[in-house]
């Protein structure tokens, strides 16, 4: 009945239609542009394409299988806005008006909403919710891996270790899988750190960033090459060296090290493993990313002395997210008992930090292509896979204009009531603020918004734009996925991954 009332009108929308749902992927690899394909202005146009999420939605059942292999994927800053912003970028450069593409994981069949205030503040910062949405427990601002019983900065609280939380990395490592960390920022920054540290300030990165009080308490780049869980990650990938070299050292690329207790915890990562007897490398740019020979297990690659570059910036010995991921998935995949891959696309936030939209839409948009270049290799029957966020940004998506306008550009209908441009994107505060020239609004039309280092539109003036407090979306798919629908508290949902992969303290699907 179906069928017949979509396929008998206009055949060919409905093959194209149903390719593209069968698929469920937007094709990213080829660059052929993309027209829209069908006539918005025809009825049938809609009535197709919303018949066919309706039966795609009614014949979808709930898959209770063991979640053998998970993969959580967090766009730091990734607010509802920047996904619908993302989308028109992405669209249009492959040649349609934009808003119609769906990103990668947006076709995900179930979709929830998380709330991610922390225990002290309104807005959460990158720690406070890493702990949250890794461990299951909220947190204080600035802390990882410590309940909210400690206050930033309290390294006694840390020391004490009562108030330590451990969460997903731990539990698969607990249940013999293979785990991973893959990030854009350097791989003791806040999000990646809240998968492995414990640590009272998100700062204490390297020895160099400690209490000033003179109290020693383990930095983060020391706990993932000698703590309990971080040592035994089998895959690091990410930006950061300068953390785990001393500042008397130059590393290959000829840049200083930034420890003072003179260790190089590189050597130490590898004598560490060769305790544990098992194979492992440390690699350093895309060349050795993309030759790695397949025997290794353990995989240590430190791409950059800091964060990596923001992709619109990359160099050919940057290695692109998509790539990391992919070759993580390679080594993980040989663990019998599955895996667990955690994933940050970090430089959105960084990017919105600067108020600079076009970088954060960019990183948006690979962050995107890793998630669909992981689909394409993973078993997506035993695979749960979680696309998340973990908090918000001020940036505002407004205006009427045409569909297809520039997404980066001014609103395409009227200028303000000041007779000014304005742009479609803005941010609520950051560095984007524009003094008034002569008792009027800065006049936008000679401004390059071309440039990915333009500061979009701010309306309050501070050098770092701030987070913002809205929920922010999760996207699942595979095994379990259904029970991240709904609204709850981000602390959620490493509580529903380990349900659905068996691993943890709490709940499980499976009676072994
Ligand atoms: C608005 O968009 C339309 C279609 O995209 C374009 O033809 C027109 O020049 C734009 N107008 C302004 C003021 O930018
Ligand atoms: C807005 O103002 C600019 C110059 O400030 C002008 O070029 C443009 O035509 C105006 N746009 C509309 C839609 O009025
Ligand atoms: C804004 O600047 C443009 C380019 O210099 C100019 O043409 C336009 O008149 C200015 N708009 C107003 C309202 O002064
Ligand atoms: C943007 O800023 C970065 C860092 O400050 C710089 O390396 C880059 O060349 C700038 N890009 C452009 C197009 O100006
Ligand atoms: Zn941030």
């Amino acid at each position: 009945m179906l069928n017949s009332f979509v396929c008998n009108e206009l055949v060919l929308m409905c093959i194209v239609i149903s390719c593209v749902s069968a698929r469920n992927l937007w094709d990213y690899s080829t660059d052929n542009p993309k027209k829209t394909l069908f006539d918005e202005k025809n009825k049938d146009h809609w009535r197709i394409q919303a018949q066919w999420t309706l039966k795609n939605k009614i014949q979808t059942s709930l898959n209770t299988k063991y979640a053998k292999n998970v993969i959580l994927f967090l766009g730091d800053g990734m607010s509802i806005t920047t996904l619908a912003a993302t989308r028109v970028y992405l669209g249009q450069k492959y040649g349609g008006l934009g808003e119609e593409l769906k990103l990668s994981f947006e076709v995900f069949p179930y979709t929830g909403l998380a709330k991610t205030y922390c225990v002290d503040n309104n807005v959460a910062d990158s720690a406070c919710s890493g702990t949250a949405y890794l461990s299951g427990v909220k947190a204080n601002s600035g802390t990882v891996g410590l309940s909210g019983a400690v206050k930033r900065g309290d390294c006694e609280g840390q020391r004490q270790g009562t108030h330590s939380v451990t969460g997903l990395i731990d539990w698969a490592q607990n249940a013999g899988k293979a785990t991973g960390v893959v990030t854009t920022t350097r791989v003791t920054h806040a999000t990646p750190a809240a998968s492995y540290a414990h640590s009272a300030d998100r700062k204490w990165e390297s020895d160099t960033d400690q209490p000033k009080n003179g109290e020693q308490c383990d930095d983060i780049a020391t706990q993932l090459v000698n703590g309990k869980v971080g040592s035994k990650i089998n895959v690091i990938f990410g930006g950061g060296r300068k953390n785990f070299l001393p500042k008397t050292f130059k590393d290959i690329e000829g840049n200083r090290g930034h420890r003072s207790d003179g260790k190089d915890l590189i050597k130490e990562w590898l004598r560490k493993k060769t305790s544990y007897g098992v194979s492992a490398k440390y690699i350093y740019n895309r060349k050795e990313l993309l030759n790695l020979e397949p025997v290794f297990t353990n995989v240590l690659g430190l791409f950059s002395p800091d964060h990596m570059p923001y992709h619109i910036e990359a160099g050919d010995d940057d290695p692109a997210l998509s790539e990391m991921v992919v070759k993580a998935i390679d080594i993980l995949s040989k663990n019998k008992n599955g895996f667990f891959l955690f994933v940050e696309g970090g430089r959105i936030d960084t990017a919105h930090h600067e108020t600079k939209a076009r970088k954060a839409l960019d990183e948006t948009a690979e962050f995107a292509k890793a998630v669909e270049a992981a689909l394409r290799i993973v078993d997506n029957d035993e695979t749960l896979i979680i696309v998340t966020s973990d908090h918000s940004h001020t940036m505002s998506y407004s205006g009427y204009s045409k569909r297809g306008t520039d997404i980066l550009g001014f609103v395409n209908k009227s200028n303000a009531t000041d007779r000014f441009p304005y742009t479609t994107l803005n941010y609520a505060n950051g560095p984007g603020y524009k003094p008034e020239e002569d008792s009027h609004r800065h006049n936008l039309t000679l401004d390059d918004l071309s440039n990915p280092n333009y500061t979009y539109p701010s309306l309050v003036p501070i050098p770092r734009e701030t987070h913002g407090g809205e929920d922010v979306a999760v996207y699942a798919k595979g095994p379990w996925a259904h029970i991240f629908s709904g609204n709850y508290e981000q602390n959620f949902i490493p509580h529903a991954i380990a349900y659905a992969a068996c691993i943890g303290p709490g709940l499980t699907s499976c009676t072994f």
